[in-house]
């Protein structure tokens, strides 16, 4: 009975399209071809190309002046209207370019007609595209320079502040709380040459390369790229309209950022922890429990990592649509847009969370000094002070070290607690000197080696990264 009613179901049309279906296939065509209601964001880079096109095909005598400045003049009202009530999403326009062509269409009559001229949507969207996306690099490098600048402070004011550092998530030898963020400063560095590389790769001209194969009208391509500030026209125009590595590399870079901002965010969700105790962040980036009044939560932390995890997946997504592509424009390349959109949407609000995490959090210097006591932190400089000072090799000083550390956890006491004596019993070549080198303070001083964690060493650090920021200002 059942069976026959699903093959009813099928056998009929109506009831298969179903729903908001019932108009039959063509609303379906109509849906699933529409990308108005994302390409619209390419609004901006959409009239500025249009608008070098024209200004060429003028200057090249392929339309005429008037038309052109008709052209021009009808884009500029378009432009203002967008900038005040938004872009209109028409189906049947299916994209940002028919939408705004059959604005201009109805603004200044058939001249409009005109500007598609040695044009197709596939060199047109190609170009509107690489224009988002090097607007997308240059806001997100901004961004990341502010963390930069956020990251570069605090580690100046703190220089000198201990805390553990880990290995295995266990204590392993004191550090200081400068050192630990300016590695972050440096992972931010390498993201910023990322963005700048593939800024660098992406800024050539698609425009011109028509549908696929170029154009028998006589364009000038190097007119257009030098107008949107590409530094040449691309030279194949299979490859122009084809082309989405830009967008790959945006999101590789991103997705490399965003693996970054996590880590850093899983540092301060673990720091806010009350077991640690590390920072208090900001009331304006934690939120409360709705039922445990105690609460405070670093969710803006945990949606950073959370976001990571989606714009990996954009990259992901944009590199699974290409891979089966022959050459040149498939319609697949439509869905191009989404995963940028999103991705640089997510790392733009992830770079400002941390950028203030950073900035506004209050460091419990305190409570991460009384942490680098525990577990027995120094052992290692114990050890460094056994080859140093009694010319003991590394392993066998090791070996007594760790006679030094079980005595001491025996009795529940830190290392420069042992009374002498014990440590004598354990090797008679240690002398009293050796307190000095088993307090925190003297453990990140000793590590003065370039890049280590010694204050000095992070002051000049500081210096070197503030002198780096202020050149590119
Ligand atoms: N909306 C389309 C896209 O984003 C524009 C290009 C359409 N080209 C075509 N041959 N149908 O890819």
């Amino acid at each position: 009975m059942e069976r026959c009613f699903v093959l009813s179901k099928v056998s009929s049309s109506n009831a298969m399209w179903g729903g908001r279906f019932a108009e039959g296939p063509s609303a379906i065509m109509r849906e699933i071809n529409a990308s108005i209601p994302f390409d619209k964001a390419l609004w901006r880079q959409d009239i500025a190309a249009s608008c070098a096109h024209v200004t060429m095909l003028a200057a090249c005598n392929i339309v005429s002046a008037e038309d052109a400045a008709a052209i021009l003049a009808g884009l500029e009202t378009i432009s203002g209207e967008y900038e005040a009530h938004g872009v209109p999403e028409n189906w049947d326009l299916e994209d940002i370019h028919m939408t705004t062509e059959s604005r201009l269409a109805e603004l200044i009559g058939v001249a409009a007609g005109r500007l598609h001229t040695a044009r197709s949507r596939n060199d047109q969207v190609a170009t509107d595209f690489r224009l988002w996306v090097r607007d997308a690099i240059d806001q997100t490098d901004a961004g990341l320079a502010a963390l930069q600048r956020a990251l570069v402070a605090q580690a100046g004011v703190h220089a000198a502040s201990i805390m553990p550092g880990f290995t295995h998530l266990q204590v392993a030898q004191p550090v200081t709380l400068g050192h630990h963020l300016l590695a972050y400063y440096e992972m931010i560095r390498r993201d910023r040459s990322r963005f700048a590389d593939a800024r660098a790769r992406l800024n050539v001209s698609p425009l011109g390369s028509a549908a696929l194969a170029g154009t028998g009208f006589p364009i000038d391509r190097a007119m257009t790229a030098s107008a949107l500030g590409f530094d040449s026209p691309m030279r194949n125009s299979l490859d122009g309209v084809s082309d989405r590595d830009f967008a790959i590399d945006y999101l590789q870079a991103a997705a490399q950022c965003a693996l970054h901002l996590s880590r850093l965010a899983e540092e301060f969700v673990i720091w806010a922890s009350q077991p640690f105790g590390f920072v208090r962040m900001a009331d304006s980036l934690s939120t409360g429990s709705s039922i445990m009044p105690q609460k405070k939560n670093p969710d803006a932390a945990e949606l950073v990592r959370g976001h990571s995890g989606r714009i990996i997946g954009c990259l992901t997504s944009l590199m699974v649509t290409m891979k089966g592509l022959p050459l040149a424009y498939s319609k697949d390349m439509q869905d191009d847009k989404p995963p940028v959109f999103d991705a640089a949407n997510l790392l733009g609000l992830s770079i400002a969370a941390m950028t203030g995490m950073v900035a506004g959090s209050s460091y419990r210097t305190d409570r991460m000094r009384q942490a680098a006591e525990l577990g027995f932190a120094t052992a290692t400089d114990l050890a460094d002070w056994l080859v140093r000072q009694a010319d003991i090799p590394f392993r066998e000083a090791h070996h007594i070290t760790g006679a030094a550390v079980k005595l001491a956890e025996s009795r529940g006491i830190a290392l420069d607690e042992l009374p002498l004596a014990d440590l004598q019993a354990i090797d008679n070549r240690i002398d009293d000197r050796v307190f000095a080198a088993l307090s925190v303070e003297a453990s990140v001083a000793a590590r003065a080696s370039y890049g280590g964690t010694a204050p000095d060493q992070v002051r000049a650090r500081v210096a070197e990264a503030l002198g780096e920021l202020e050149a590119e200002a």
